[in-house]
């Protein structure tokens, strides 16, 4: 049953019987009795109270009173279709996931797009990153590739991850600005955080701000591996590449289109859709080895570093389509719950510490905003294969076990003995050595802050530079610490020059400071 049919629902033998006169359905309470007034309160005499026994009225108000859930803690602005993937061509030497099995095979998937910092009702245009979240509902089970539009992060460990969004959100004694990230908060973080400038240049820059979704580049962000049936891993980054092409509006444009009106990529992606002007994206792997690792100048844990595809190219696997919107944007996109941890046989982790935090982060915040770990039965998160398993009960259960023995092993015959493990078919983590003393201290590889920033920097044409240096200039104007304005100028010296000497110009900076020390640990303890 799909959800615009829900709205009828099916009486004991599937046929929907509550008619009314003209052939529409009879509105009824949520169990099933024909409402005959929906205009009027049951009340005592012309103009006395309410009664008490209105079970029409009570069970209305009572649902209406408990609509809302909470927002995404992050990501609360978002927008999703759903389309297909279709794999060009096997992929069997780098991996036994069965969705890279067979040329032409098409997997079922939720894209939602998001902003991070903003709140459910805030404007597509914000100066902010984008989630690319997919959810590919395999033969193997669902493989959630939730991943952003830029390629790096502000931070290495997601232990400083609250941080971050705390910073960048509202601030908790005056509740603004929000979405923004033009205020002392953030840019007192941002310039205590070396480790953020390789993604500050990013939001800084025109990518910041699609022309729509349908102009968007999506990375997986991490390393992760790709394991195929011989148990040889490769390590992978994920990219989509965009049909149509990468393309930005500039700050006074987004500025006129944040007023004018707020929902413009939604409307950018509802329109195309509903046209028949389904966006696609091409899905490319960067492919590498230990060998390439170890020789590679950077940590390919490092999540604010990037492979450079002049470096490594990408390889063009497969396509993502997306042909159609939801049914109901709060059934689908709303209750959608996309995890890092939702991977299939034959794609793995590493230890890059941000995915490693983010592997443990999305159930707990998941299971606070849809309120019963039975999330997974809601048909937008139940995967599309055969689910067969012990855990049961709890809030809001559709499917339990049917079978007498509910846990294993057991000794039952396979009727009432239900489901086994399956050693041979089933996911094996990929057995990567691991040894050492617990410690705390990033690793030295991870502390070159500013080399791909300046890499970044560089690449872009002399028009995109000072769109750079225009945001930062805009941005920072709205800190009112002139410390902290300095000390983010003085953080740019380590990047560029002459982006350092346009930023303190335009802030009107009286001197331009010294260049931070080159930190390897975030920096503390300044005076004010
Ligand atoms: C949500 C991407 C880092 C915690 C999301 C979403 C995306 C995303 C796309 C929205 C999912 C949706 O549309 O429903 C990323 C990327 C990251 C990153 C690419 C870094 C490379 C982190 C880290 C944490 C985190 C480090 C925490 C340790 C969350 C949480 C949500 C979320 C709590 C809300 C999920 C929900 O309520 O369903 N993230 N994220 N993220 N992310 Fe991340």
């Amino acid at each position: 049953v799909r959800y615009g049919d829900q709205a009828v629902r099916q009486g004991h033998g599937g046929e929907t019987h509550q008619v009314a006169g003209d052939g529409r359905p009879s509105l009824t309470t949520q169990q099933g009795t024909i409402v005959g007034d929906d205009q009027n309160s049951l009340r005592i005499g012309e103009r006395g109270p309410t009664a008490l026994e209105d079970f029409h009225f009570r069970e209305k108000i009572f649902h209406f009173d408990h609509e809302r859930i909470p927002e995404r803690v992050v990501h609360a602005r978002g927008y999703g279709a759903h389309g297909f993937f279709e794999t060009y061509a096997p992929l069997t030497e780098l991996t036994k996931a069965d969705l890279f099995q067979r040329e032409g095979e098409r997997t079922p998937a939720f894209v939602r797009f998001s902003t991070v910092a903003g709140s459910k009702g805030s404007t597509d245009l914000a100066r902010d990153v984008r989630g690319f979240a997919v959810k590919l509902y395999t033969r193997e089970g669902n493989w959630d590739l939730v991943g952003n539009n830029i390629p790096v992060f502000f931070i290495q460990d997601a232990i400083k991850f609250p941080d971050v969004i705390h910073a960048v959100k509202e601030e908790p004694d005056r509740g603004f600005p929000q979405a923004q990230s033009a205020h002392d908060n953030f840019w007192d973080f941002a310039s205590l955080m070396p480790e953020s400038t390789h993604m500050l240049m990013w939001i800084m820059s025109d990518r910041a701000i699609p022309r729509s979704f349908r102009f968007m580049e999506g990375f997986g962000v991490h390393t992760f591996r790709m394991v195929n049936a011989q148990g040889r891993s490769t390590f992978v980054k994920f990219h989509w590449k965009p049909k149509l092409g990468l393309q930005s509006v500039v700050w006074n444009e987004a500025v006129k289109i944040s007023g004018a009106d707020p929902d413009f990529h939604r409307r950018d992606l509802w329109d195309a859709i509903q046209q028949g002007n389904y966006p696609e994206w091409e899905l490319c792997l960067q492919v590498f080895d230990d060998e390439f690792a170890d020789r590679f100048r950077f940590d390919v844990l490092d999540p604010t570093k990037i492979i450079p595809e002049e470096e490594l190219p990408v390889r063009r696997v497969g396509r993502l389509v997306l042909d159609r919107m939801v049914d109901n944007f709060f059934a689908e996109t709303e209750q959608v719950a996309f995890c890092t941890q939702n991977i299939v046989p034959g794609i793995d982790f590493t230890n890059d510490p941000l995915l490693q935090g983010r592997n443990f982060s999305y159930l707990d915040t998941q299971l606070k905003r849809l309120g019963s770990p039975n999330f997974t039965h809601l048909p937008i998160n139940a995967p599309k294969c055969p689910v067969a398993s012990f855990q049961q009960d709890a809030h809001m259960t559709t499917v339990n076990p049917t079978t007498r023995a509910n846990y294993e092993p057991n000794s039952w015959e396979p009727e009432i003995g239900g489901p086994r493990e399956d050693p041979e078919r089933g996911f094996h983590s990929y057995p990567a050595e691991e040894a050492g003393a617990k410690r705390r201290l990033r690793p030295e590889s991870f502390a070159d802050h500013y080399s791909q920033a300046r890499q970044f920097y560089v690449s872009q044409t002399p028009v995109e530079r000072q769109h750079i240096a225009d945001a930062f200039v805009f941005e920072l104007s709205k800190c009112d610490r002139v410390d902290i304005r300095s000390r983010m100028v003085a953080g740019l010296r380590n990047v560029d020059d002459e982006l350092a000497v346009a930023v303190a110009a335009g802030l009107g900076l009286p001197e331009l400071p010294d260049p931070l020390p080159a930190a390897r640990e975030p920096i503390r303890d300044l005076p004010p």
